[in-house]
């Protein structure tokens, strides 16, 4: 069996913060290994394919405004439940609430924005890695 891999993004704010070796640092000391990654500015479409499920909502707009904001750093990692891991390692979605020794606990609070700025992405079940894998790194 092969081991899973998730897709991980750095998002604008955690490039902008310098926060890209902080990052890796927690990926690569909990024990997960980075298989590829990529500096890039992700354009509109890219993102809307990203973030489809949220298409519709009132804050995919400014989700997609923000993750344009600057360039992403997309990261594949892999090991062993790395998916649900790497989600425990990122913490709640509101950085307000979520726990400290987490990336979003630790490193993010809120900001006033219209839309939650947490510093990371990751993808949340197998289906969702392999898709959108293929987004940013292609087949
Ligand atoms: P992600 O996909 O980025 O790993 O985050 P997540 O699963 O924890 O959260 P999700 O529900 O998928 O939302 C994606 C991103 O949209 C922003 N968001 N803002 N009410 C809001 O203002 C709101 N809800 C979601 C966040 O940047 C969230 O990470
Ligand atoms: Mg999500």
């Amino acid at each position: 069996m092969s081991t899973e891999k998730t897709l991980i993004l750095v998002k604008p704010d955690g490039v902008r913060r310098q926060l890209v070796g902080e990052v890796i640092s927690r990926i690569e000391k909990k024990g997960y290994v980075i298989t590829a990654m990529r500096m890039m500015q992700a354009d509109r479409a890219l993102l809307e394919r990203h973030y489809a499920e949220h298409q519709g909502k009132p804050f995919f707009e400014p989700l997609v405004e923000f993750m344009m904001s600057g360039p992403v750093v997309a990261i594949v990692a892999e090991g062993n439940r790395v998916i649900e891991g790497f989600r425990s390692l990122a913490g709640a979605t509101d950085p307000t609430v979520a726990a400290p020794g987490t990336i979003r606990g630790d490193l993010a609070r809120d900001q006033g924005t219209k839309v939650v700025q947490n510093i990371v992405h990751g993808s949340d079940s197998p289906e969702s890695a392999a898709r959108e894998i293929e987004i940013f790194f292609g087949k």
